[in-house]
């Protein structure tokens, strides 16, 4: 018999059984429900709303039907819709009428509305951990690759040189932002909405503070109509999961292009690679292309818990049911892809001699060029104009900028000497790019520890992995 049987004459349709149970996904939630029931019943049993020996018992059966839980001993009914009832359904048949007591003040709306915010809440930092475990092996190959010269592009036209730590920065910064905002978001969502009721708390002397200590919220959420209609969180949660879903596919993207042979700036380890099936010379980079595809299930989980939430009246409304699987899929999705893509990266090798032979053409080193000629007076629109007909030549007549002889360059302006050479080197082209954020190796050492402090303060304790 289902707990709300008494309103009703009619068995359910065995059709909307089917439809209206969540219990095949959301008994992901059972730890996180079983908690919240045992600060409420706590709560109760010390406000006297229960009998302290009710709260007692109501206590010790939820450990139990824990334990059991987690040694796979519970099964669940679809009958009984989702896990919340399940849960209360077991305990009510083991402790009897003590059981019958634990939702007194108390809604599925606030009791879904704590699971799922504590669910998300105690996934964030195994995200944030591994997030921090990729900084360290991008920290890793930076230190390795002060030095190692490399194209840098722009509309994947070759375009000024840079190296291989300057572009592996360049992706640590955009995971310390993830971390950010994986952190923004924790704080923002640490308030506990249990308490909250169906929409209007009730009418018990109900501790709202006591209930968000013993789950270890900051403080009880502002509003009740709020606290069961919001979920904010969990789209905002998408959101920091999409951004970094985006990060890492466009590293994904770059890996894929690197390790083709047009590129070969690096070399999958070959247990991060695959071979295909017919043609024997492949090595597949299907780790990248995978993070890389999955990126379009997370934009889709954020899109869906966005759409089913725009048209709800408040409060609590059945569609919010939707909200488990797409924030399920996207917390699945990223854990498995940060690991992996965090081990292929390490294992890489990079093929510092391909890069350099790479840099050396395509002129990159045109705009050190045309600064030689300012330094020396020239203004830069005029030098640039220079420049470029000297790139025009060359392309004409095969050469690159640093195998024109000193006559070919006095030829087009008389402010060349002989120490333009150097200054068309690649290494000297990059060690003289020191401002702040630049590709120097002084900058670059600087970029590196200032991520690694990051790193260090950032690693959450409780991260349970
Ligand atoms: N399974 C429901 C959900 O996930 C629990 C809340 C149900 N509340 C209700 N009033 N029907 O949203």
């Amino acid at each position: 018999m289902k707990l709300w049987a008494g309103r009703f004459q009619k068995e359910t349709d065995s059709l909307v059984n089917d439809f209206n149970a969540s219990i095949d996904f959301d008994q992901r939630l059972y730890a996180q429900d079983i908690k919240g029931s045992i600060a409420h019943a706590t709560m109760l049993g010390e406000q006297g709303i229960i009998p302290q020996e009710d709260a007692d018992a109501i206590i010790n059966g939820l450990k139990a039907i824990l334990a059991d839980i987690e040694a796979g001993e519970v099964e669940f009914s679809l009958g009984n819709e989702d896990i919340h009832m399940n849960i209360e359904t077991i305990l009510t048949e083991r402790i009897g009428s003590a059981g019958k007591r634990l939702h007194t003040a108390r809604s599925r709306n606030d009791q879904v509305a704590v699971d799922f915010r504590m669910f998300v809440k105690d996934e964030i930092p195994v995200i944030i951990n591994q997030i921090l475990d990729l900084e360290d092996v991008l920290i890793r190959k930076a230190e390795q690759n002060i030095n190692t010269v490399m194209p840098g592009y722009t509309h994947m036209q070759r375009a000024q040189p840079t190296t291989f730590a300057h572009y592996m920065m360049a992706y640590a910064n955009m995971f310390r932002r993830d971390v950010t905002r994986f952190e923004d978001c924790l704080e923002r969502m640490d308030e506990c909405p249990l308490g909250a009721g169906a929409l209007a708390t009730s009418s018990y002397p109900v501790n709202r503070e006591r209930t968000a200590e013993l789950l270890g919220f900051r403080k009880p959420t502002e509003n009740s109509m709020d606290s069961v209609s919001d979920r904010d969180y969990a789209i905002e949660f998408l959101s920091a999961c999409s951004m970094l879903m985006m990060h890492l596919s466009r590293f994904s993207e770059e890996i894929i292009l690197w390790c083709s042979w047009e590129f070969k700036f690096v070399d999958l380890d070959d247990a991060y690679s695959t071979g295909s099936s017919i043609m024997p010379q492949k090595k597949n980079p299907d780790v990248a292309e995978l993070v890389r595809g999955k990126t379009g299930r997370v934009y889709g989980d954020l899109v869906s818990l966005l759409t089913v939430m725009k048209g709800l009246p408040l409060a609590y409304n059945k569609d919010m049911q939707e909200d488990k699987e797409p924030v399920f899929d996207a917390i699945d999705t990223v854990e498995q892809c940060v690991p992996v893509f965090a081990a292929m990266l390490d294992t890489l090798t990079i093929r510092p001699k391909d890069m350099s032979r790479a840099a050396s053409k395509g002129f990159i080193n045109a705009t050190d060029c045309a600064d030689y000629l300012t330094k020396k007076g020239m203004p830069f629109r005029e030098a640039y104009m220079v420049v470029g007909r000297l790139v025009n030549s060359c392309i004409k007549s095969g050469d690159t900028l640093d195998t024109l002889t000193l006559r070919d360059f006095r030829a087009i302006s008389d402010l060349f000497d002989s120490d333009i050479y150097q200054a068309l080197e690649l290494k000297h082209c990059v060690g003289e790019r020191k401002v702040y954020g630049g590709p120097s190796p002084e900058d670059t050492t600087r970029q590196i520890q200032s991520v690694k402090d990051f790193v260090a303060a950032h690693r959450p304790e409780q991260a349970q992995e």
